[in-house]
């Protein structure tokens, strides 16, 4: 049953499968870690968090915390968090560095901009190109000074900041890692803050807020809360990533024989696009015993082998509540009757790589027609031949590529795999766990 993906390197050979059967469950979600941790960081006392994400993303978070000498102890995937308020918080004495992720370094620039210290943040060679203007702006116009290369817009970013006052911000782009920075600001600030976006995106921090004792008001796009109130340290375990998920899902409705349950998911209604739209395609995917836990709805995932045809997705609201999955949708829809149009996605050029280029080169190398349509891309359905893709060291296009192996003529080989250990270090034993040769 294992033994169907062979290593060489970095790149992984992943061949085509009889089945895909069986029941799995997946790492914590890596939005809502980020946010538990950083919630941790500053209430005053000790949280434990259980289903920890313990990932390269996650540890760069975990990092800079400990940078600003909040104390943080992990074992396995249970962490527990001494925080000593947001007024603990120490100046760092070297340069924070949030590494692969765009969430870190969102929410962390809110964060160090309630601080009377200097801090200065950096990242790797991806997100020192990822803009990081959207968040800049408004903390500026809260009254942190911050600076960097292209006027305050690429990491590393120098910040100084305090005595920061709430706002009204209306956000051109619609981002919750932006949302989170600007509430994480608030948590340091005086006044009032409201935060309206152009669509909403998911309510992680909102929900975990709330079972951390915080009063904030929520009502179509906009978030509103008073200043410098003080979260109550948490006691939460992780639900499953959705986004992880995603890759057994997309891989289960396109393999001609399946049968798989994937439990304790987390089903935010703001990340569960992708079920909606495969849906809307012709597959079968049904949520189970769905239950809540901290504040999030939880389910176990059934899906099993269906024929889809393609679609035009372009509706503004379902993009953005299935914007990590849409390279995913997008290599799934090489297995669909027809053409699929991605459109009002160009968001995905700032994700980890450009998404759009990656997808459309990474389907032409596997035989499938696709054309990059500026803001989305078209995807012809077709006969997956197999063949070599770059994953371009983004984990989701590693992954979304993968999934498409399942059906694929031939192999598919995907280089720098490595990189899926951003978001789902198991990926490779999880997948295994249900290939049947
Ligand atoms: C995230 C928000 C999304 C998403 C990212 C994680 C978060 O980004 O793409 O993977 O945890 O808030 P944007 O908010 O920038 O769209």
């Amino acid at each position: 049953m294992n033994d169907i993906a062979a290593m060489s390197g970095g790149t992984v050979f992943f061949r085509p499968v009889k089945k895909l059967e069986g029941r799995i469950a997946v790492p914590g979600d890596k939005s809502i870690s980020h946010r538990a941790l950083f919630i941790s960081a500053i209430a005053s006392g000790i949280s434990r968090i259980e289903h920890l994400l313990v990932a390269d993303d996650t540890m760069s978070t975990v990092n800079c915390l400990r940078m600003l000498g909040v104390d943080i102890e992990i074992k396995d995937t249970y962490a527990v968090i001494t925080g000593n308020g947001i007024d603990g918080l120490k100046e760092p004495s070297d340069i924070l560095n949030a590494g692969n992720s765009g969430t870190t370094a969102r929410i962390m620039l809110g964060l160090l901009s309630t601080r009377d210290f200097f801090s200065a943040l950096t990242g790797d060679e991806s997100l020192k190109t990822r803009p990081m203007k959207r968040i800049v702006t408004p903390l500026m116009a809260m009254g942190a000074s911050l600076d960097g290369r292209d006027r305050a817009n690429l990491l590393p970013l120098s910040v100084r900041g305090g005595k920061l006052k709430g706002i009204h911000y209306s956000m051109p782009v619609p981002s919750a890692q932006v949302k989170t920075g600007l509430i994480m600001a608030s948590m340091g600030a005086r006044g009032i803050m409201t935060i309206t976006e152009p669509v909403s995106t998911r309510d992680h921090t909102e929900r975990i807020l709330k079972a951390s004792g915080v009063d904030l008001k929520s009502w179509d796009s906009t978030v509103q809360l008073a200043c410098a109130q003080k979260p109550l340290p948490l006691n939460i375990a992780v639900p499953g990533d959705f986004s992880s998920a995603a890759f057994f899902i997309g891989a289960g409705t396109i393999a001609a024989h399946s049968d798989i349950l994937i439990t304790n998911v987390g089903v935010n209604p703001g990340r569960t696009g992708l079920i909606d739209i495969l849906k809307s395609m012709g597959a079968s995917v049904e949520l189970l015993n769905t239950r809540y836990e901290a504040g999030e709805p939880v389910a176990d995932i059934h899906v099993v082998h269906s024929k889809l045809h393609g679609i035009t997705l372009d509706d503004r609201k379902l993009i953005v509540r299935a914007i990590d999955e849409l390279p995913l949708l997008a290599v799934i829809s090489a297995y669909a009757h027809g053409e699929t149009v991605i459109r009002n996605a160009g968001e995905l050029r700032v994700k980890e790589t450009d998404r759009i280029k990656a997808v459309v080169n990474g389907l032409s190398g596997i035989g499938i027609k696709a054309k990059d349509l500026g803001d989305g891309m078209l995807i012809e359905g077709g006969k997956v031949k197999g063949g070599s893709v770059s994953s371009c060291g983004d984990h989701r296009i590693a992954m979304a590529f993968a999934a498409a192996s399942v059906s694929s003529e031939k192999e598919i080989s995907i280089d720098n795999f490595d990189a899926v250990s951003i978001s789902f270090p198991e990926f490779i034993n999880i997948f295994n766990m249900l290939r049947h040769a």
